[in-house]
């Protein structure tokens, strides 16, 4: 089943424009990556664009979480779920249409679409939300629907902008597979899976945290591409449907070895972000000393580690471009165009970085031999500073050993150099830098981002 296609051809069918994903690099100074399937349409969610004709769309947004406020980088590889990169499933309504039907159109979808077992099917809503409360119970249970404060039934895209209450879609991928105390509807166990969220758009939010109205009350909703797409072939992980097998294959033959899923974070690690550093390559982004394209630069670095652990000491990230191509250039066409480009730039970084890694893996080693609970923040500044390791890379290499670093004092070494260059700096006449967009985003992510 191609869900991308049925997903838009049925929304298509209830009167939506269809519209192609747009940049992984937003229009919105507010934001690093488009982080949901909103994201391109905010300013027509707030009034400040008019609404179009028709004013209501439907779209499959490829996305980034990482880096930003909603940053996955460090669970991927560790849980079946999380990604950098990944594509949502949305349907929009500026003022069109509200909570009645978009949850009709979700209910019809989930159950005459993808045929997904009624018995199956959880619902949440905000606790305060009467009204979604209700219509849920047209085609569900009572004691399938589940009340939730802000906490998991308030969406928003960031510290600012067009806001709600939301309703999620559960899957009960079945107690016979599942044991942990965490497996209950709202724990944080992987046999509820959360599949759907529509979000009842009815505020902005400014930075003071003032709330105002919309204009009109509005609908985003987010459904995950390769949640579905694991559920839909009977798979537990994301990472074992047939979006990300393929790739895992790919590195299995690279490093010579099998992969297990118990022992196989790195496997994951890699098949996940090699699918960000493609799609941000193609679309402009380059590795960078900051910003966007230094976030790139940290999640290629983070997949040369593990790939270092598989015991890859040469460059080969690059030689999964094909596979992602292969697998995801029907729909995104552009990567064909940028196939060769891409391959270049990503095996110029990994002769960059593995010319050092060995050099500072074992600085890092010999100081994690004297660690007894915090690694020292100077390491791992020198670690930074001289060998390129990004204070998230070395953080990854302690969490596996249960360990923290002393962030504190990296940030104070990092700000002493910086007020060091900017004692020496004499204008650079790099206008981007002092720009408004730059100095929002140093505002709003703070000085480690850059
Ligand atoms: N914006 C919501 C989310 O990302 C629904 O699309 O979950």
């Amino acid at each position: 089943m191609d869900i991308r296609k049925e997903y838009l051809e049925f929304f298509k069918s209830k009167g939506h424009e269809v519209i192609a994903s747009s940049a992984l690099v937003p229009d919105d100074a507010t934001l690093l990556f488009t982080n949901a399937g909103m994201v391109p349409f905010k300013s027509i969610f707030t009034g400040d664009v008019p609404r179009p004709t028709p004013p209501i769309r439907t779209s499959c947004q490829t996305c980034i979480r990482a880096g930003g406020k909603h940053n996955d980088l460090d669970n991927v590889g560790y849980t079946a779920r999380h990604h950098t990169f990944f594509e949502m499933l949305g349907n929009f309504s500026f003022g069109e249409y509200f909570k009645t039907e978009a949850i009709a159109y979700a209910w019809e979808f989930v159950t005459e679409v993808l045929k997904l077992p009624k018995d199956r099917l959880y619902v949440t809503v905000h606790e305060n939300d009467d009204e979604a409360y209700e219509i849920w119970q047209k085609y569900i249970q009572k004691e399938r629907i589940y009340k939730f404060g802000d906490k998991d039934n308030f969406w928003a895209m960031g510290d600012t902008g067009p806001c709600g209450p939301c309703s999620e879609i559960f899957y009960d991928q079945g107690a016979e597979h599942f044991n942990s105390d965490e497996d209950y509807m709202g724990g944080d166990g992987d046999r509820f899976l959360e599949i759907w969220n529509l979000v009842f758009m009815q505020f902005e939010r400014s930075s003071d945290g003032t709330m105002t109205p919309l204009p009109k009350p509005s609908i985003d909703t987010g459904m995950g591409l390769e949640r579905v797409t694991a559920i839909k072939e009977g798979k537990f992980s994301n990472y074992d449907s047939s979006l990300f097998m393929p790739l895992i294959n790919e590195v299995a033959k690279i490093a010579n070895l099998t992969y297990e899923y118990e022992s196989g974070a790195s496997f994951r690690v890699i098949s996940d972000h090699i699918r960000s550093v493609v799609f941000l390559l193609a679309q402009g982004v380059n590795f960078d000393k900051e910003g966007r394209g230094y976030v790139l630069r940290r999640i290629l670095r983070r997949a040369l580690r593990h790939g270092y652990l598989l015991g890859i000491k040469e460059p080969f990230m690059y030689k999964l471009v094909d596979k992602v191509v292969e697998l995801m250039g029907g729909h995104y066409e552009y990567l064909n165009e940028k196939k060769e480009y891409v391959k270049e730039l990503i095996k110029l970084e990994e002769e960059r970085f593995l010319a050092t890694i060995a050099a500072g893996l074992d600085l890092f080693n010999e100081e994690l031999a004297k660690t007894k609970d915090i690694f020292s923040g100077e390491i791992a500044f020198k670690l930074y500073d001289t060998y390129g390791f990004p204070l998230d890379l070395t953080a990854d290499m302690l969490r596996e050993k249960g360990l923290n670093v002393d962030a504190a004092k990296f940030d104070a070494l990092m700000n002493e150099q910086k007020a060091r260059a900017k004692a020496s700096w004499k204008g650079s006449g790099d206008a981007a830098k002092e720009s408004g967009d730059f100095k929002v985003l140093l505002e709003k992510f703070g000085e480690n981002e850059f």
